[in-house]
This record gives C-alpha cells, sequence and structure tokens, in this order.
C-alpha cells in the first residue's frame, strides 16, 4: 500500500470508489473522515448518512453495503456504528509502515497538504511609530510569525509585511511639540520612544489648551503631507528609532519580516483610490468628505466608511485600499491575512465588502481576504492588562520579566550551570512560554495572563512540551554508546500505548490541516500537548531498553518520531527546543 502523509486522503479514495460502484450511486458523495472516538477506531466516514438521506435511502443499510463493497485489506479493520458511520481502525501493521515512512514532515506537508501553493501575504505585528509596542501588540506578532511559518511549512509562499502605522495624525502633535520644546531627536537619551511618548502626551494637552496650539499641530501635519522637508526629516529619523525598538523586540521573538512598507508608503497611492471609487460610484460624498455606504448590510447602510476626511486627507482605510491593490498588482497575492485586534473587526468587514465591490467593477481578481482577529490579554483581576500604576504594559518589560522568571527556575534545578547555558535555557523557557501562552487559547477569545500557569511545569504549556523534548533527547543520549537495531527491524505496535502514540503521531498532518483551514494556532498546540502526554504514558509503562530486537527497535522509532513531531511543531510555533533542561 502506499501510504499518504494524510491518511484520510487514503480512506476517502477508497470509499467514493467503493460508492461508486453501488448500482444506486447518484454522484457527489463527501465521505467527511473525521477522527474517530479511540474505543472504536482511529477514523469515521460520516458523510454516508447525509448522503443516504439525500437520496432516499437507509443510512445504515447503505453503510452496509459499502462496507460489503470494499475490498479487502490489511490495512484497516472496518466496523458499522450508530445510523451510519463507517469505523476504520487502522492495522498495526499499517501503522508502522505510516511511522516509518514520514521521518521528513516539512517535506511530506509540502506536498502532501497544500495541492496548489498559493502566494499569500501575511500582515501583521503592524505597530504605530513614535510609540512603545505595548502588550496589545504581542498578539499579532506571535499569532502572525506562527501562521506564517505554517504556511511555508506546509508549502504556501508567503509574504510578511509590517504595516506600520507611521503616516497618523499623531505627527501633527508630536511634529508641534518637538519644535515648541526646541527638542534635537539626537539627545533624547537612552529610551527615545518614552520621550516621544511624552513628547506627545504634552503636545496633545497644549491642542487641548489652546486654539492656536491646535492649528499650529495641523498645520505641522499638513507640511509634512506636503513634503516640507524639515518635517520629512524629523518624521524619517522619528520613524528610524521607532524601527530599532521595535527590531530589537522582534530579534528577541525571532520574528522576521520581508517588508515593512507601513502607511506611509502609500501615500503617492490614495489619489487614484479615490479617482477609481468615484468613476465607479462606489463612494460618495457626505459633507465634505468621501464615504462607502453598504446598503446591504444592515449596519454599514448607516455607518459608512470614511475614505478621504473633510480636509481632504487620506485615512487608514485609504491607506488599507491602496495597499491591497498594491500587493494584489506587485505581489500577486491570492490570499492575504490581516492579523489584528478583534476591536478592528468592522473595519476590515467594511474594507472588505468595499474592495470586492471596487475589485469586481475594474474588472481584477480579488484575493481571498481573511481577518484573522484575536480577543485581549486580562489581567488577574479580569480587566486588560495594566500595569500597577494603570499604563499599559510595555513588550519589552515583559519578555524580560519572562527571561528573568524562567532564569530563576533553569538556576534553582541547576544551580551548577554556567551563567551563558543559563542564559540559553531562560531565553528559550520565558520567551516560549509567553508565546506558548497566547497561542494555546482560541484566539478569538480573552486569556488571563498568569505567570504561574504560563511556566508550569505541569499542564498545556511550553516548558511542559520543551522538557518532553528535553526527556527524549536524554534517551537518546543513554543510547548513544550502545549498539541499537535500525528501525527495518521493528515490529507492529501491539501494547495499548504503543499503539496510542503510533496512531497520535499520525494524526499530526490533520492538526496542521485543521490550523490551516481556521488560522488558529491553538489546534496545533492542543495536538502538541497529546502527543506529549501520549508520550508521557508510553515511555513510563513500554522500557525502551528491553531484550526483544524489535521490540527494541520500535520504541526507538516511536521516540525519534515523538521527538521530530514536537520539534517541528515547536518550531512552526516559534518556540526553541532544548536538548537538556
Ligand atoms: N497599525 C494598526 C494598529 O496598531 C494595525 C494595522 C493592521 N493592518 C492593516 N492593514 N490595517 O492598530
Amino acid at each position: 500500500m502506499k501510504f499518504n502523509f494524510d491518511c484520510t486522503e487514503n480512506l476517502e479514495a477508497l470509499l467514493v470508489k467503493t460508492a461508486e460502484s453501488l448500482d444506486d450511486f447518484e454522484g457527489e458523495f463527501d465521505p467527511q473522515i473525521r477522527l474517530a472516538d479511540e474505543r472504536f477506531g482511529d477514523f469515521q466516514a460520516n458523510g454516508v448518512l447525509p448522503y443516504a438521506k439525500k437520496i432516499g435511502k437507509n443510512p445504515r443499510e447503505m453503510a452496509q453495503r459499502i462496507m460489503d463493497a470494499l475490498p479487502f485489506t490489511e490495512d484497516w479493520e472496518v466496523s458499522l456504528a450508530g445510523p451510519g458511520f463507517i469505523n476504520f481502525k487502522l492495522s498495526p501493521g499499517f501503522l508502522l509502515g505510516w511511522v516509518e515512512a514520514f521521518g521528513q514532515p516539512e517535506e511530506a506537508a509540502g506536498t502532501a497538504l497544500v495541492q496548489k501553493p498559493k502566494e499569500i501575504v501575511i500582515d501583521f505585528s503592524s505597530p504605530n511609530t513614535a510609540k512603545q509596542m505595548h502588550v496589545g501588540h504581542i498578539r499579532s506578532t506571535i499569532i502572525g510569525e506562527s501562521l506564517a511559518r505554517l504556511m511555508a511549512f506546509c508549502g504556501h509562499k508567503v509574504t510578511r509585511d509590517n504595516h506600520l502605522g507611521d503616516w497618523g495624525t499623531q505627527f501633527g502633535i508630536l511634529l508641534y511639540a518637538i519644535k515648541r520644546e526646541k527638542i534635537s531627536l539626537d539627545q533624547l537619551g537612552e529610551d527615545p520612544i518614552a520621550q516621544l511618548e511624552n513628547l506627545y502626551r504634552k503636545g496633545t494637552a497644549w491642542t487641548k489648551e489652546d486654539e492656536s496650539s491646535l492649528a499650529e499641530a495641523r498645520n505641522e501635519l499638513v507640511e509634512l503631507q506636503a513634503g516640507n522637508t524639515e518635517n520629512l526629516e524629523l518624521w524619517k529619523k522619528i520613524k528610524e528609532l521607532s524601527m530599532d525598538s521595535f527590531e530589537a523586540i522582534y530579534e528577541m521573538l525571532g520574528v522576521r519580516f520581508d517588508y515593512a512598507h507601513g502607511e506611509s508608503f502609500y501615500r503617492d497611492r490614495v489619489d487614484q483610490v479615490y479617482e477609481s471609487l468615484l468613476e465607479h460610484k462606489i463612494c460618495e460624498e457626505n459633507e465634505g468628505a468621501l464615504v462607502v455606504f453598504h446598503l446591504e448590510h444592515k449596519r454599514f447602510c448607516k455607518q459608512p466608511l470614511l475614505v478621504r476626511k473633510k480636509d481632504g486627507a487620506s485615512n487608514y482605510a485609504t491607506t488599507d485600499l491602496a495597499t491591497l491593490l498594491f500587493r494584489k498588482e506587485e505581489w500577486q497575492a491570492e490570499q492575504i491575512i490581516y492579523v489584528t485586534d478583534g476591536r478592528q473587526r468592522d473595519h476590515f468587514e467594511q474594507l472588505f465588502l468595499t474592495a470586492r465591490k471596487w475589485f469586481d467593477a475594474e474588472k481584477r481578481a480579488i484575493p481571498q481576504l481573511d481577518h484573522v482577529w484575536f480577543g485581549t490579554i486580562l489581567g488577574e483581576d479580569n480587566k486588560a492588562i495594566k500595569t500597577r500604576d494603570g499604563q499599559p504594559v510595555k513588550l519589552v518589560d515583559l519578555l524580560n520579566e519572562a527571561i528573568e522568571r524562567a532564569s530563576r527556575m533553569v538556576i534553582e534545578k541547576n544551580p551548577e550551570l554556567p551563567a551563558e547555558e543559563v542564559s540559553k535555557r531562560a531565553q528559550a523557557i520565558g520567551l516560549g512560554a509567553v508565546k506558548y501562552a497566547d497561542l494555546s487559547q482560541d484566539r478569538t477569545l480573552d486569556y488571563v495572563f498568569s505567570w504561574e500557569k504560563l511556566l508550569a511545569m505541569q499542564g498545556n504549556t511550553a516548558p511542559y512540551l520543551q522538557y518532553a523534548v528535553a526527556r527524549i533527547s536524554s534517551i537518546f543520549r543513554k543510547l548513544e554508546n550502545e549498539e541499537t537495531p535500525g528501525s527495518e527491524e521493528a515490529r507492529p505496535p501491539e501494547t495499548p500505548h504503543e499503539r496510542t502514540l503510533a496512531r497520535k503521531l499520525t494524526f499530526f498532518p490533520l492538526a496542521l490541516s485543521q490550523t490551516l483551514r481556521e488560522l488558529k494556532p491553538h489546534f496545533l498546540c492542543t495536538y502538541l500537548y497529546e502527543l506529549s502526554t501520549d508520550f508521557s504514558s508510553f515511555y513510563n509503562n513500554d522500557k525502551v531498553m528491553v531484550e526483544d530486537r524489535r521490540t527494541q527497535s520500535l520504541r526507538i522509532l516511536l521516540c525519534r518520531r515523538t521527538k521530530t513531531y514536537l520539534c517541528s511543531g515547536l518550531e512552526i510555533l516559534g518556540i526553541e527546543t532544548l536538548e537538556e533542561m
């Protein structure tokens, strides 16, 4: 038999072919292969029931007839269940063959899970310049990075774009404050961004105090947008300072981008957007502004998308439309994924509706558009996380605290460890724990940030998974000086723990494809956690170094594959693994 990386494909093809051979077959049958309850099998076909109903047959009888017509195979046992489900239990020989076949999951995934690779642009992190990245940006950065890695792992062509907020109205106030205080941007000291934030705060206060300050601040923005050299120089310098501070964080987190065009990149491309939207009557004038109503939508028929402000300035939506066009035309994007806070759901819904109409009118194919949104990180008081004095938590501080706490854990366990090794492990554990806490929850939910929980060595946490990897590594270190049999000697899995682990390994491709389909990393996390617990039960029950060579060979193979899959999965999540912990 030829093993498919995704076992459901074997079963699906077989069921469709068999159903087609029945004389009452009427076409369009989807077997709907799902994971089965372990007591009954490994996979279950749920599709017979709806199909039989559709063509007016008795589901159970139809399932029985399909089963009777299945060609004989030693690869699985088949049984009928419930009102017309077909259960498949993979044979030990099949499980062994599968586990042996896929030692390089990346290679296998790259051809098996994605038949037609797509050009995908992922827009993530995207902080605003002149401000600190705060804890709200962590989710976009971490979720975006892991989705980008997953899509590349599965064979897609991925472009990572950091859509910086670097052209907003904040610059009017900021430039005004810089000039009024006669500040030189080269002398902002150690934490220049914090200084800029202070200046911005001062500027805001002044513009609230008197009309003339407000007018001056507005004028600074107009001057900037009109290309005034002094203002442009200041703006550029601010962007550089901001990028330096963002990059320090990206480096810590192992995050990278292909581009960081940002909103300013599109400043000369917005006129084209207004003209085209007007020409196709997609937008209209409303009290001097340009807006897009969507009459078919119950809220957006009254609450329009603003694409040009009264004063003629572009905004967030205009740049987003220009950006979309650019990504389509220049990068041939077939899919664009935006990773932001859930509070931007309306913006993206309106943006997508508008873009579809616009592209339609221009007879352009529209890329698939996905808004990958997420909930809020809460403090232990169940409110949006804040520092003790009520300020937003700075990302750097949070990450440093994670490393700090992890290093205490490491030292406690290994007091003799050299400082360099402590620091290496603390980085992997601390940063891994923060990332995993974020990725392992359904992203649409809010979650409570708790140091105790995320650094726990037990439960669904990064340290637990990293520990599982280190434990397997220590098995291999012990085996280094032993003469061990090669995997060709392995016997099929027999004991309940061998079987459960082997079966879980075959589910790896499903975990990847589900994560890819839903763009939700927690599916992969849950899988990796279950794989580790299955491994742990296997290892506690079935000794690896036994007399029988065939048994030993199988168990070594199971250890090796578990390690590979855990490492691949964690790599996709952007979490480092350690050989020793
Ligand atoms: N800069 C925005 C913010 O901090 C996020 C930008 C997201 N991307 C986009 N194309 N709108 O909220």
